[in-house]
């Protein structure tokens, strides 16, 4: 691997640790203005100094982030469907020239392991490696689950290990039950996605269990951005990724920043009081 590659990896995942907290802002490039998403720059410029990586668009990096920011950005460039659609069917939506002249750390590709267009997104990821080969950019592929897919070991362990044959350079996939086993069978780091909201606690202990198992870190969105408190919650989810700190502390930490004058302040801040 070249230096350009490895650079940019130690960008995404923190060399200090060997985890990241990936905030995950794309959601917006097939659902639209989301919750917690309607204004992306209200949403992110907050959350930012407690990013490892922002993963989101171009069209949102663009227009929502100051490029005055050091965050490593990884960004989406599969899409062309919407929630209205057939959400397998994306295509690449950004060249590789375009990712670099954006000075990205990483792309990000979803992949549909099992769907009828299950060898065409597999092509696609192949094909983005091959790109990101020649200018050492690395690639993360989002292993995508259909509504009648099971997100059980058995499949995300499949999803995961074809990303990584295909020279994927890390994996964001969903946790599960035994999902020691989908990070054993997955040669290169593998970081979980939040999934939808959930309360809190229970979305620390998700993280926990995540790392604990061998997870390389979280790429969460909902989780952190649809939180009563977001700038709260992403200190807590950074203590238990970065720290191994317990569910329980890290819901009296979050618990506990949000009653913070500065937190009050930000909120106060988002809510445009
Ligand atoms: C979905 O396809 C997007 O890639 C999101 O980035 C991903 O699902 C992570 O966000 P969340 O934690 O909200 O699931």
């Amino acid at each position: 691997m070249d230096w350009g590659m490895k650079n940019r990896l130690s960008r995404i995942i923190r060399p200090e640790t060997g985890k990241t907290v990936m905030l995950a802002v794309d959601h917006g490039y097939f659902l639209g203005p989301t919750t917690g998403l309607e204004e992306p720059e209200k949403t992110i410029s907050p959350l930012l100094p407690y990013a490892d990586t922002l993963m989101l668009t171009r069209g949102v990096l663009r227009s929502c982030v100051d490029p005055g920011t050091n965050v490593p950005i990884v960004l989406r460039v599969s899409g062309g469907t919407s929630i209205l659609g057939n959400l397998a069917d994306e295509g690449t939506t950004v060249s590789m020239k375009d990712a670099v002249r954006l000075n990205t750390a990483g792309v990000a590709l979803s992949i549909f392991v099992g769907s009828e267009l299950e060898r065409k997104t597999l092509l696609a990821l192949a094909d983005l490696i091959n790109e990101g080969t020649e200018v050492g950019m690395p690639v993360l592929a989002v292993t995508a689950v259909g509504k009648d897919m099971v997100r059980d070991a058995r499949y995300l362990g499949l999803a995961c290990r074809i990303a990584a044959e295909l020279g994927a350079h890390i994996v964001k996939t969903y946790y599960c039950e035994g999902f020691e086993s989908v990070v054993r069978g997955c040669p290169v780091p593998v970081v979980i996605a939040g999934g939808k909201k959930i309360p809190e606690r229970d979305a620390l202990e998700l993280s926990y269990n995540a790392i604990t198992r061998g997870a390389a870190g979280v790429d969460m969105g909902r989780n952190i951005f649809q939180s009563d408190n977001p700038v709260a919650m992403i200190q807590a989810v950074r203590e238990v990724v970065h720290n191994n700190m317990k569910p329980d502390k890290a819901f009296d930490l979050y618990k506990t920043l949000s009653s913070s004058s500065e937190i009050k302040g930000r909120r106060a801040a988002k809510a445009g009081k």
